[in-house]
């Protein structure tokens, strides 16, 4: 037996993908966390470099990863119940901590019942395939995650049973909504709260006032989901996400506590006859070990933390630095996307130009990530910033400083 005849396939696959310019580069490794200093936030080591950069490309908005209480957390669960669950859910898997995590993510969203999984990912996939049936119809935003696309696919709905609508365009999901052919019983639909290549956000007020007006056509009712993966802990006023900053109240979050919370996992909320509905038929949450106590202990610590005067604190903090760094690049007449989330992409419209200037901001110790076809858009390459609670006005100059010689 050989792999030979495999490599070979795959080999013209790869180059495939490299001649399209869609292969992702070499994973660069990081090897040393510097805590902050003076006036100066964290600093990261990479393999193979002695250079101390600043991570403007982390999804851990809150900066939590490195908190005191959230190891000191995640050490005394390891003590206590170990590293591992040793099973799935339903076979004894389930410790007190995923039973303590669950509910208090609930409570931080405002919903009855939630269910935890390995990620935001498999949350995605797990709701799709608890609720598909043969007349069921997905309604979902143009610029949606990859796991809510993929989703569909994995609960093998069928083109006829999905529509997308203009991204945020409310007048094609009205469209949409009228749309629906005949013979749907359940209608959902489904989009980010925050959109994580651009940082805008769904009116989630203005989606669920039009769902409202088409409720009553559909027997088995007519919902909202949101994929909250970056708003939760990140945006609005108390940290709840979208919904918290557009005033609505979605039927069904999804989350995940791998960005603001700084840890691992998904979630889904909801009511809790979906949430067991969840727990009967999500196959990428029945048949497969869960986090470990050590993460569902860290992430509860971070959502404590959220809730507290320190969370609101950062929180503020958060969106202070992240002004400070859209007004920053916008005076050095970059073009980026209006909005108080701390995703701020700086549109350079032109892929050589997106790589060389990743290359320059490498080369001055930051770390940022270029985004190009087939990502987004062409025409729409971009460079996305991610601001997070440890970054400091020396930061965001520094940064800034870096872009300086590159002004539009
Ligand atoms: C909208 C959205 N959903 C889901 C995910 C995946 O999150 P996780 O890392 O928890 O799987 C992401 C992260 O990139 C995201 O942006």
């Amino acid at each position: 037996m050989s792999l030979a005849a495999l490599e070979h396939a795959l080999q013209l696959e790869l180059d495939a993908l490299t001649a399209e310019g869609r292969a992702k580069p070499a994973e660069r490794v990081i090897v040393a966390y510097l805590p902050p200093q003076g006036d100066k936030g964290p600093r990261y080591k990479l393999q193979g470099s002695d250079q101390e950069f600043i991570r403007m490309n982390s999804n851990s908005y809150l900066s939590l990863s490195n908190h005191p209480e959230l190891i000191r957390a995640a050490d005394e669960a390891t003590r206590a119940l170990g590293v591992g669950p040793g099973a799935v859910r339903f076979i004894d898997g389930t410790f007190s901590y995923h039973a303590a995590l669950e509910a208090r993510v609930a409570a931080f969203v405002g919903k009855p019942a939630a269910k935890i999984f390995n990620s935001a990912y498999t949350a995605n996939c797990g709701l799709a395939l608890a609720l598909s049936t043969p007349k069921t119809y997905w309604i979902g935003d143009q610029l949606n995650h990859n796991s809510i696309i993929r989703a569909m696919r994995i609960a093998g709905v069928p083109s006829a049973n999905k529509a997308i609508y203009r991204h945020n365009d409310m007048d094609d999901l009205r469209k949409c909504l009228t749309e629906v052919p005949e013979g749907m019983d359940r209608v959902a639909v489904i989009f980010d709260g925050i959109f994580s290549m651009r940082g805008d956000f769904a009116p989630i007020d203005q989606i669920a006032k039009i769902t409202s007006t088409y409720q009553a056509k559909f027997k088995e009712g007519l919902f909202t989901v949101v994929d909250d993966s970056h708003g939760i802990g990140a945006f609005g006023p108390n940290g709840r996400g979208t919904a918290d900053h557009t005033g609505a109240r979605p039927d069904i979050i999804i989350g995940t506590f791998g960005k603001a919370f700084g840890v691992n996992g998904g979630f889904i909320a909801a009511g809790p006859i979906v949430v067991e509905a969840v727990r009967q038929k999500a196959d990428t949450y029945i048949y497969t070990n869960p986090l470990s106590v050590a993460d569902c202990a860290a992430a509860g610590r971070a959502i404590d933390i959220c809730d507290s005067a320190e969370g609101l604190e950062r929180l503020a903090h958060l969106r202070r630095m992240a002004s400070r760094f859209r007004r920053g690049i916008e005076s050095l007449g970059w073009q980026s996307i209006p909005g108080p989330h701390p995703i701020v992409p700086l549109l350079v419209r032109d892929t050589p130009r997106t790589h060389r200037l990743v290359r320059h901001l490498l080369e001055s110790s930051v770390l940022a990530v270029g985004l190009t076809f087939p990502v987004v858009p062409r025409g729409d390459e971009t460079i996305r910033f991610q601001i997070n609670a440890a970054h400091t006005p020396a930061d965001v100059n520094y940064v800034l400083k870096a872009l300086g010689p590159y002004t539009t």
